[in-house]
């Protein structure tokens, strides 16, 4: 084993795991051989639907699939009801601590009332069944709460997440045209106050649709009260009816929005719908994460992303599961801060993404040893390719040395897991997501579309939790995502395959960047710094990082009669901080008279990524202009670090 490179290194299931795990031995063979059957198996088995649908795929009208067709239904009843009137009635479904210790424990029965008393206060400000409700807000038990009583009322939310700028908010709030916007005073982060309600105010200048907002105590901090607009979500519940009786969703009706970015500078609204969602969010959980009644599940991920959405909040709680959340700062007051949580609530599922993983290996062992992380079973990964050092330091320090980990291959559109080893089943190989879950047809293709051993990642059949459009935009849905490969979904993602047939997903293909495992378009980037008026044209690409993934790096062309000096850098910087968001912020800023462009116009971002990443310049001989490559490189060369 030693002299095995770690990549090749396979892991057999634990066999206390196989022995009692959710997922039976067959459950491939089942899927392959009837993949609808097998969807149609879950969806009876998982869901608690109002009225039962007639057909599990339409696909008439191909890309724009229907599942569950006709079936009824709503999501909060399948969340909460059913388990709060059960004996799971008071058993915890939401364990949540703050950054300053804040602790609460919400049953099934509690929530029950926090969210029918919450669909109430919504519906007194005269939200209805299909309005959109934006939310920005903090980790906070009100915000699984305000999304549960959305999909109570069948009112659509849309959240942003709280590390995004004012602005990034706006546009969202627009595209949308929500009219209500839930956020919160503000929360911690290293112990001091974040006032995200000033942002909320900032953005709420330019965004006419928003009729209320509602505003969630959290940290105490002042905040300015629109009289008329702003309203508190303590005074809201105070007065709340206690019980809404649940909207009878269709399986089709729009669930959320999540914004997502995409390969030009405006976000893409992507749209899921609610039977579907339900079927795979829960199936994939409940197989991959193998959960228990006893589990303390926890996954790391804020509510603002996907993984917030499907992983922390519906699926564990469809389940009828534990779902543990925090709000804070990784390293508050000590780097040891998971390790004690993860001890102090005895969690048992842990899920996060490669890039912390790697801040925790750079930390070092001692904090993970400090604490007894025996109860933890089983490892998730998401968000990005794992680096096989990071996918064994994992399993080591996090996992006892024996924990297999769930690297989980999917996105914002797919809704749910794609690609996922099982854990009682799937042998593993540190840092592959193994093979596509049971019901999913994912390949590797060639630029014909020829399935390959490398080449670009698809998905060849419709699957339930897959986006069903782009709010609006019914022509970028298909442009985006059905026009390269026609029936087969383009994922965006290059991928090869090992010996065993195991994907190894090699990251995006397209102008999309990975910072932290977050998606950030790079015509984002470039059009925040275009506005700056110095600015003539910019360039971005990601340059490999090794605890981001990747890292911003920007080429700049100034206009005439600016300098370029590090005042401007730093302006520049914090110029795209304020637009977008602290996450967009470029690690690296280089000053350039040209930019390497095809005869056609189209940057070469290949090229500037070589440089960045400081190779040798790749094939130069389609560029309109040979020579702007040496004197970029030459700029890049001289820049301070
Ligand atoms: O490039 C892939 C990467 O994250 C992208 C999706 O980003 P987003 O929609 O923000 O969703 C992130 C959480 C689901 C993918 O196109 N990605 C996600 N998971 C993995 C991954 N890359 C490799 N391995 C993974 N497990």
């Amino acid at each position: 084993m030693e002299n095995v490179a770690l990549e090749n290194r396979v892991f057999n299931p634990p066999a206390e795991i196989t022995e009692n795990a959710n997922a039976k031995a067959d459950i491939y063979e089942l899927a392959q051989k009837d993949r609808i059957g097998f969807w149609d198996t879950q969806a009876k088995e998982l869901v608690t639907w109002v009225e039962p649908y007639d057909k599990v795929l339409d696909d008439s009208k191909a890309p724009f699939y229907k599942w569950f067709v006709n079936g009824k239904l709503n999501l909060s009843y399948n969340c909460i009801d059913r388990h709060a009137k059960s004996d799971r009635r008071n058993k915890a479904a939401i364990l949540y601590e703050s950054e300053i210790g804040r602790q609460v424990c919400l049953t099934y029965g509690m929530l029950y009332r926090e969210v029918n008393k919450f669909a109430n206060a919504l519906a007194s400000l005269g939200v209805k069944k299909g309005d959109r409700v934006a939310l920005y807000m903090p980790m906070i038990p009100e915000a699984a709460i305000a999304m549960l009583a959305c999909t109570r009322i069948g009112a659509p939310h849309s959240l942003v997440f709280g590390g995004f700028s004012p602005e990034s908010l706006r546009d969202r709030i627009n595209d949308c045209q929500a009219k209500v916007l839930i956020t919160s005073d503000g929360n911690f982060r290293r112990g001091k106050p974040f006032a995200l309600k000033n942002n909320a105010d900032k953005a709420l200048e330019d965004a006419p649709s928003i009729e209320k907002c509602v505003v969630v105590k959290n940290a105490g901090n002042d905040v300015d009260f629109v009289e008329g607009r702003d309203v508190w979500y303590h005074e809201l519940m105070a007065k709340a009816g206690s019980y809404y009786e649940p909207e009878v969703m269709d399986a089709e009706d729009m669930l959320f929005i999540l914004y997502t970015s995409g390969t030009t500078g405006k976000p893409k609204g992507v749209v899921h719908t609610t039977g579907g969602y339900l079927v795979q969010t829960q199936a994939t959980l409940k197989y991959v994460f193998d959960i228990k009644e006893d589990d303390v599940y926890w996954c790391t991920a804020d509510i603002g992303w996907i993984t917030g959405h499907s992983y922390v909040v519906y699926a564990p709680l469809a389940l009828g599961a534990t779902t543990f959340m925090y709000d804070g700062t990784i390293d508050y007051p000590a780097k040891d801060r998971l390790w004690d949580m993860a001890e102090r609530y005895g969690v048992t599922k842990f899920y996060t993404a490669p890039t912390a993983i790697r801040t925790f290996m750079k930390w070092g062992t001692e904090f993970p040893k400090s604490h007894d992380l025996s109860a933890i079973k089983i490892l998730g990964s998401v968000g990005e390719p794992i680096n096989p050092e990071a996918w064994m330091w994992y399993r080591e320090h996090i996992g006892g040395g024996q924990a297999p980990i769930m690297d989980t291959w999917w996105q914002t559109e797919t809704g749910a897991f794609m690609c996922t080893p099982l854990p009682g089943i799937t042998a593993l190989k540190p840092g592959t997501a193994t093979v596509p879950f049971p019901g999913i047809e994912l390949d590797i293709v060639d630029e014909n579309k020829n399935s390959a051993d490398v080449g670009y990642l698809v998905v060849k059949s419709p699957w339930p939790s897959m986006l069903r459009t782009i709010y609006g935009d019914d022509d970028r849905y298909v442009e985006t995502y059905w026009k390269r490969f026609g029936d087969f979904y383009f994922a965006g993602d290059g991928a090869k395959r090992d010996e065993l047939g195991y994907i190894w997903v090699t990251g995006r293909v397209d102008d999309v960047l990975n910072v932290s495992g977050h998606r950030l378009g790079t015509a984002e980037v470039e059009s925040a710094l275009v506005e700056c008026e110095e600015v003539a044209e910019a360039a971005v690409v990601g340059k490999k990082h090794d605890v981001k993934g990747e890292a911003v790096c920007a080429f700049v062309i100034l206009k005439d009669g600016f300098e370029a000096n590090s005042e401007l850098i730093d302006k520049l910087r914090k110029h795209v901080g304020v637009k977008i968001g602290p996450i967009a912020r470029p690690d690296d800023i280089i000053f350039t008279g040209g930019l390497p462009k095809t005869r056609s116009g189209k940057i070469m971002r290949r090229l500037l990524r070589d440089i960045a990443e400081g190779r040798a310049i790749g094939d130069v001989t389609t560029l309109a202009d040979p020579g702007a490559m040496q004197e970029i490189a030459s700029q890049y060369s001289g820049k301070e670090d």
